[in-house]
């Protein structure tokens, strides 16, 4: 089938690639011409396990093609995705102007033959028919400096919004597809996802959805080929966009659920990670996302929780439990400020070094980590602050830590520290030197934000360690 992906963020290019793999004719769309020129090249703009393997494989089977041209991306596709980012404005709400500017130029590009558009981006419920109106006024706008008005009805969808005048014989369809990938695990999830959402009034475009993710839904690319086949979600189109934001708002609130309880372990002196392994052994709880520490960050939680919040204030209804989980989360990250404050007393002059930068392991993604808000705290209270990240001490990339002295190993860091806090989950933190990280500190304390370390073998090694609620 013909593709065409528009945004090559993380969920565009990992969604393009992935496609093409799967044996699709694949043209992604970017308006940025220097990255358009790197991923021509086979190379990835962003650190996603496999995906430059699968991206150069496709790009030499000629089933993967970069462009900054619009007109042939849509030109090309059938299905014609957009994955442009919807960043949260200050107020919280979704900043929708870049999927807008997206469907405008499908809309005076669209070329003949039916083509299903499929909102990728995660985007605010009713985005559906906007989407359809605002291609709508491309193609008229388009029309309208062509000058040569052939009037026509555009299919499918619902008929209050065929009603704009259109010319030329455009059919198109829009469906909501919500993606539920991971960064740092988003070629494995696509391969192998729990489940596939489409949303559409259209029965001809759901029928061509299907086809397009038939290999998926059959297992083809899974790393268990006998797993029964992937369900396939078929919704309303506002259905289709509540699952994404309601899937993401029940997983950070279960996170800012388990923090919660930590907290109280902390001071009843449990342990946090025994309840979590005993509660999430309950089918009806499950032990995902039951791993307490610094809350949730990155580029989707944050953002997707605080829109819900603000589509709920915009009907008039006040999710208290959404803004809880947000603002637990909020203090959860100044945890481990609080406990250095317990063990170190006065933080200024005193140096502390960060174990892990990113958000989450696995990935060189910054967007409001809780490294974040700990830099930002433990600075206003005067103390020196160095980091080791597996990643971002190699990448260069220093936006948001100009307070930090980025160290390039773990050892470096420790070094003349009076205290470590493990930040990030990194898989190789767990067979550091602690023994020699612990003498080349001032004291050897570590605070573990993440509860991912040995905490006896830490002591064995000479650190006074403290966990989140444990
Ligand atoms: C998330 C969703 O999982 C994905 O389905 C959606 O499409 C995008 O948002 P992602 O942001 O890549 O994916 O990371 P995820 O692995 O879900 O972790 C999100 C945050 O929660 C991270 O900051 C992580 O450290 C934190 N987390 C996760 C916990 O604190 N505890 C957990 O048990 C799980």
């Amino acid at each position: 089938m013909r593709v065409c992906v528009i945004g090559t963020g993380y969920v565009g290019l990992v969604t393009g690639a992935c496609l093409a793999h799967a044996g699709h004719h694949v043209i992604c769309v970017d308006n940025n011409e220097a990255k358009v020129k790197l991923m021509q090249s086979g190379q990835t703009p962003i650190f996603e396990p496999g995906l430059s393997d699968i991206m150069q494989a496709a790009i030499q089977s000629k089933r993967l093609e970069f462009t900054t041209d619009t007109a042939a991306g849509v030109e090309h596709g059938q299905v014609l995705f957009i994955a442009v980012g919807t960043p949260a404005l200050l107020n919280g709400e979704s900043d929708t102007r870049y999927v807008e500017a997206v469907a405008r130029s499908i809309g005076s590009n669209l070329n003949g033959g039916y083509k299903v558009i499929v909102n990728k981006s995660t985007v605010p419920i009713g985005s559906g028919d906007w989407v359809r109106m605002i291609v709508l006024d491309g193609i008229a706008e388009r029309q309208k400096s062509e000058a040569q008005p052939v009037l026509a009805s555009v299919g499918g969808g619902d008929a209050d919004i065929t009603t704009t005048a259109v010319v030329g014989e455009y059919d198109f369809d829009v469906v909501s597809n919500p993606e539920f990938l991971r960064e740092g695990s988003a070629v494995y999830d696509t391969f192998n996802p729990d489940r596939i959402v489409l949303g559409s009034s259209s029965d001809r475009a759901i029928a061509l959805m299907q086809d397009l993710y038939a290999p998926i839904v059959e297992r083809q690319f899974a790393e268990h080929a006998s797993a029964p086949a992937v369900p396939v979600v078929v919704t309303d189109i506002s259905s289709a966009e509540m699952i994404k934001y309601a899937a993401n708002a029940f997983l950070a609130t279960k996170i800012s659920f388990i923090n919660e309880v930590a907290n109280i372990c902390d001071r009843v002196g449990a342990d946090v990670m025994q309840v979590a392994k005993g509660i999430g052994l309950d089918s009806r709880i499950g032990s995902k996302f039951l791993q307490p520490g610094l809350g949730w960050g990155g580029s989707c939680f944050p953002k997707d929780v605080s829109a819900l919040i603000h589509t709920a204030d915009d009907y008039g209804y006040e999710s208290q439990l959404l803004k809880a989980a947000v603002s637990v989360n909020e203090r959860q990250r100044l945890i481990v400020v609080e406990k250095l404050q317990q063990v170190l007393k006065i933080l200024k002059g005193k140096t502390i070094g960060l174990l892990g930068l990113t958000f989450k392991p696995d990935t060189d993604d910054l967007r409001d980590a809780p490294a974040l808000n700990v830099i930002e705290n433990l600075s206003r209270l005067g103390a020196k602050i160095k980091a080791y990240d597996p990643i971002i001490s190699q990448s260069g990339m220093r936006h948001g830590l100009s307070d930090v002295l980025v160290e390039t190993d773990a050892e470096r860091l420790a070094d003349g520290c009076d205290a470590l806090v493990l930040v990030t989950e990194w898989q190789q933190f767990q067979t550091l030197d602690y023994a020699k990280m612990a003498k080349l500190m001032h004291t050897p304390i570590l605070i573990d934000g993440r509860n991912f370390l040995d905490q006896a073998a830490l002591e064995a090694a000479g650190f006074r360690c403290m966990g989140i609620g444990r």
